[in-house]
């Protein structure tokens, strides 16, 4: 068997055409705001993807580039002014954030209805109780291929590998929320390549360029790979050996292409969102 592959591009962009259609019809154009702090050259890239769809699907996004010397007090006192504004619908601060910076204090001063991240712990916790509002992108992108495999979720054995707070342990919530019966593995899991072997769906959220050789994947599994590398010839891999494991599954992501670009247009999805709660 070799895999269908999951194109997350082509789906991104169907999925902002209709965020696009939609926004035509609105009184005024969704804001969102993007504050980048300091100069990470991969922070700086994702930023810029997340500004121009925001331009080609008609919202408005307010940019905030702030020097790597801003103050915690600074930026706390930025995010009560995007709360207070009501012309900003979103706001989404880019992390990592400098260390003098603590992230969690930051994600909590965004008023949950503005947070378009989803990783505020009262949205992570209307998840946790399965009624969602403001959904973490990269999980919620994920659902978003999973579901157009059309393969029905409910009842198959899908394991989560990464156990981080904002894609890992998300993606759990929302598997479940499908009614998948859910493993989560991380740095102590033992027998991971069992795990990985037992499961239907395998998603990977790891950062190690091929640590899920392909030979784990049990034959007809979906193999949804999170890990975005940049390897020494700077060339770009996932967390999954690629090559081999296309030939053991039934619908692989590509990398890149795959859940990337679903990340950026599930947050369009969020601002819209946010856009309606905020009338
Ligand atoms: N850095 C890497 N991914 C993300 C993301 O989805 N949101 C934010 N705010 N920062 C990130």
């Amino acid at each position: 068997m070799t895999a269908q592959l999951l194109d997350g591009k082509a789906l991104a962009a169907q999925l902002r055409a209709t965020i696009k259609q939609r926004t035509a019809i609105l009184g005024r154009a969704p804001g969102l705001a993007v504050v980048l702090v300091g100069h990470d050259p991969a922070s700086q890239v994702y930023v810029r993807n997340k500004r121009r769809a925001c331009d080609e699907v008609g919202f408005r996004s307010l940019d905030y580039d702030l020097p790597l010397t801003t103050t915690q007090h600074e930026l706390l006192a930025l995010i009560q002014r995007l709360n207070a504004d009501d012309s900003v619908d979103g706001i989404l601060v880019q992390l990592p954030l400098p260390v003098h910076i603590h992230a969690q204090t930051i994600i909590e001063a965004i008023h949950p209805n503005k947070d378009v991240d989803g990783f505020h712990p009262y949205n992570m916790g209307r998840l946790a109780t399965r009624l969602p509002v403001l959904r973490p992108c990269t999980p919620y992108g994920v659902m978003c291929l999973l579901a157009h495999t059309g393969v029905a979720l409910s009842g198959k054995n899908a394991v989560v590998i990464g156990a981080s707070n904002h894609v890992g342990r998300p993606m759990a919530l929302e598997l479940l929320l499908a009614s998948c019966t859910v493993t989560v593995c991380h740095s102590e899991t033992r027998d991971l390549r069992g795990h990985v072997n037992r499961s239907d769906i395998v998603i990977v959220a790891v950062g190690k360029p091929g640590i899920i050789p392909g030979n784990w994947i049990k034959p007809g599994t979906i193999v949804i790979d999170i890990g975005i590398n940049r390897l020494a010839d700077g060339k770009l891999s996932g967390d999954v050996e690629f090559s081999r494991a296309r030939e053991l599954a039934s619908w692989i992501t590509p990398v890149p292409g795959g859940v990337g670009p679903m990340t950026v247009a599930t947050l369009l999805q969020n601002t819209l969102l946010a856009y309606d709660l905020q009338r």
